[in-house]
């Protein structure tokens, strides 16, 4: 059967809609060569719009998102929009309305030379974070009282509830018995010290665990200690589940040790819904139109679309395509401004070997 999806594409800002356009051209060989077809929808959510109208994402658009397999995002970010308007308005609003409450981020490096890690390899670095997507800090529960006064107090709470962290780890769970590799699952938490919220994690992980995942490895860290243990022994890990914030910290580590922003993906899955996956870098706004900007991280963000979709063979292809382009020795490096060829030639390059 020839299978059809509806993708809703927000490029968004800066280097956004050119490194969408080469993940759309690797993903356009990958509909041929594997018998299914991607129908692109595009909305222009991001800072031009807001700047012209006030809009951020709209209750409406979120409707229209809705009805789509997935999303594709660019980047979010914009010089003359104050912090936090577009990352809030856009990017935190689609996860929690479409609580996409897992976010997904491989950690994976291809070539020895993009690791800034002392003696390690791609063996070595092979990874994945399961980071719980809608919860904890970032549902903006807190306030502040006495606001601009010496006195002033203010609060942000790490709120999570069982099931919020059950069906988190439920997900993480899986997905390592899925992997297939050291079938190890390491929870990544502070319970030292965060002794109603960590232990909370730390009991739904052993109990999970115990009932209904015997084969899985059961492992935990302090998050202090996991960035540690990222530049020292990466390739301790197999799957690591966290809470939100720290999930975020320590994925931009992840990232810069398989070789920066130019090449981390990120996805930010419903199981049961609509999910939208994303280069993890920015906008980059000082590279901007000049064709410099890495692509591979948003044709990664685009094969784990696939493999979400339950294109697995295509996405198989896409990885390993982006690997050999790496391999062909081609990329001078993965930073923007120094890969040694442009955008669109990086794009190309990943196409001819999908
Ligand atoms: C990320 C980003 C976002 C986050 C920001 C832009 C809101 O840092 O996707 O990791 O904190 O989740
Ligand atoms: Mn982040």
């Amino acid at each position: 059967m020839n299978m059809d999806y509806d993708i809703a594409v927000i490029g968004g800002d800066g280097t956004g809609p050119e490194v969408v356009r080469e993940a759309v051209k690797v993903l356009k060989v990958a509909e041929s060569k594997f018998n299914f077809q991607l129908n692109y929808h595009n909305y222009d959510f991001g800072g031009a719009r807001y700047l012209k109208t006030g809009e951020t994402l709209p209750d409406s658009a979120i409707e229209d998102l809705r009805q789509h397999d997935a999303i594709f995002l660019g980047a979010i970010g914009h010089p003359d929009v104050k912090p936090g308007v577009l990352e809030v308005g856009i990017l935190l609003k689609a996860r929690f309305a479409l609580d996409q409450y897992i976010n997904l981020r491989p950690v994976k490096l291809y070539r020895a030379e993009d690791c800034p890690l002392k003696d390690k390899e791609p063996k070595d670095v092979d990874f994945v974070v399961v980071r719980e997507n809608t919860g904890g800090i970032y549902t903006g529960v807190g306030g502040a009282v006495q606001k601009g006064t010496p006195m002033e107090i203010a609060t942000q709470v790490m709120i999570y509830g069982r099931p919020v962290v059950d069906r988190c780890l439920r997900f993480a769970y899986e997905y390592t018995r899925r992997r297939n590799k050291k079938k190890m699952l390491t929870l990544v938490h502070k319970c030292n010290v965060l002794t109603h919220a960590g232990d909370l994690w730390v009991r739904a992980h052993k109990e999970m665990g115990d009932r209904d995942f015997p084969d899985i490895k059961q492992d935990y860290n302090h998050v202090d200690a996991c960035t540690m243990w990222f530049v020292k022994q990466p390739e301790w890990y197999d799957v690591i589940v966290t809470e939100n914030l720290f999930g975020d910290i320590i994925t931009d580590l992840a990232a810069i040790i398989q070789g920066g922003l130019g090449i981390a993906a990120g996805g930010n899955i419903n199981p049961e819904g609509v999910s939208m996956f994303e280069p993890m870098g920015g906008s980059a706004p000082k590279y901007t139109g000049q064709n410099v900007i890495n692509p591979l991280a948003a044709i990664s963000a685009g094969a784990m679309m696939l493999d979400t979709l339950g294109e697995h063979k295509a996405a198989q292809a896409i990885d390993q395509a982006v690997t050999k382009a790496l391999n062909s020795g081609k990329l001078k490096s993965l930073a923007a401004g120094r890969m040694g060829m442009g955008t669109t030639e990086v794009g190309d390059l990943v196409a001819g070997m999908v």
